[in-house]
């Protein structure tokens, strides 16, 4: 008997986050790769008009135009839990199923704000680069003090599933915690501070988990940051659209603010000089999830959700 053929889905990047992904989908799917192609939408017209699902990831996301080349489209199944990249409302209008990989990636993306909340404060990595540009004199009293994170206060902007998950590690280390959201939470035992400046003008440390897109653009702005103060410690695991970065790159420079440890950037993968030239900033190239653990378990979840589309019509974790 011949082999079934297998489903034939377009990706529209690499992905190449995760070293397992793109066999993985292989095994099952036959990707038409958009990105190899000189004119994308004219190919998808061409090549692509019978096919009804679309593998993408966070950071490739899909536009109205993409959606608009492939009249048979009816799911599209993304590699990350953001969705900011994908436009949503051209989708729904579509009645296309859309599809991100939540919770797998919880833990990881947690992890990474706490380490950078303790090297932001307790300058882990600034020591790294004294120790190794050989600046170490005396065995005390050669390198600034830091500052200390337990028992301090913790601010959380967007209580989600990650905004949650660094809460409860923030109970460990004996804080206090409260938290901005759009709503207050009635299942959480954390105190909701009704606005984001209100709860900046409290922290110590103010950590950003909240969605990214037009409605988070800039929430994090001059005020914001001038209410953490300069004594505050800025933190962002979300998207860099979340904070406004020349704003940031002044209150730091200016000293109106003690320092920042970021993952996520504006323009990505551009970071400022002016940020790269700052000694009080920990600075990630959004790895948060980038763990052989997790990017796997995102790469099944993914799988799953393109299989699941295939049997039943439906994806596993809708967005
Ligand atoms: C991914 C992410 O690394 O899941 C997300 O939304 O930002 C990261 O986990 C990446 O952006 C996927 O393309």
């Amino acid at each position: 008997m011949a082999p079934a053929s297998k489903p034939r889905i377009v990706q529209i990047g690499p992905l190449s986050g995760s070293p397992v992904a793109q066999p993985l989908i292989d095994a099952h799917f036959e990707p038409f790769r958009l990105w190899e192609e000189a004119d994308p939408v004219t190919a998808l017209q061409e090549k692509a008009g019978d096919i009804t699902a679309i593998v993408t990831t966070a950071n490739h996301g899909c536009t109205r135009q993409i959606m608009e080349a492939m009249p048979a489209l009816k799911a599209i199944c993304s590699w990350g839990v953001g969705y900011d990249s994908i436009d949503i409302a051209a989708a729904r209008e579509r009645g296309v199923l859309v599809s991100n990989t939540p919770d797998v990636l919880t833990d990881c993306v947690a992890d990474t704000a706490w380490g950078l909340m303790i090297a932001a404060s307790r300058r882990i990595a600034q020591g790294d680069r004294f120790v190794r540009e050989g600046h170490w004199g005396q065995v005390h009293g050669s390198f600034p003090l830091g500052n200390r994170v337990s028992g301090k206060k913790l601010g959380i902007l967007g209580l989600g599933r990650i905004g949650e998950a660094i809460a409860r590690r923030g109970q460990g280390f004996d804080m206090d915690i409260r938290y901005h959201n759009r709503h207050a939470r009635n299942d959480v035992p954390w105190t909701y501070a009704d606005s984001l400046v209100s709860l900046a003008a409290w922290a110590d440390f103010l950590v950003i988990a909240t969605v990214g897109g037009a409605g988070t653009q800039h929430l994090v702005n001059a005020p914001v940051l001038e209410a953490l103060g300069p004594d505050g410690i800025l933190v962002n695991i979300s998207r860099g659209s979340v904070v406004d970065e020349a704003a940031l790159i002044q209150a730091l420079q200016q000293g109106k603010l003690r320092s920042a440890g970021l993952d996520v950037f504006e323009h990505e993968p551009q970071v400022p000089a002016a940020l790269r030239a700052l000694d009080n900033v920990v600075l990630l190239p959004h790895i948060a999830s980038a763990t052989h653990e997790t990017r796997a378990a995102m790469a099944e979840l993914v799988l799953h959700n393109l299989q699941a589309f295939f049997e039943t019509g439906k994806v596993l974790t809708p967005v």
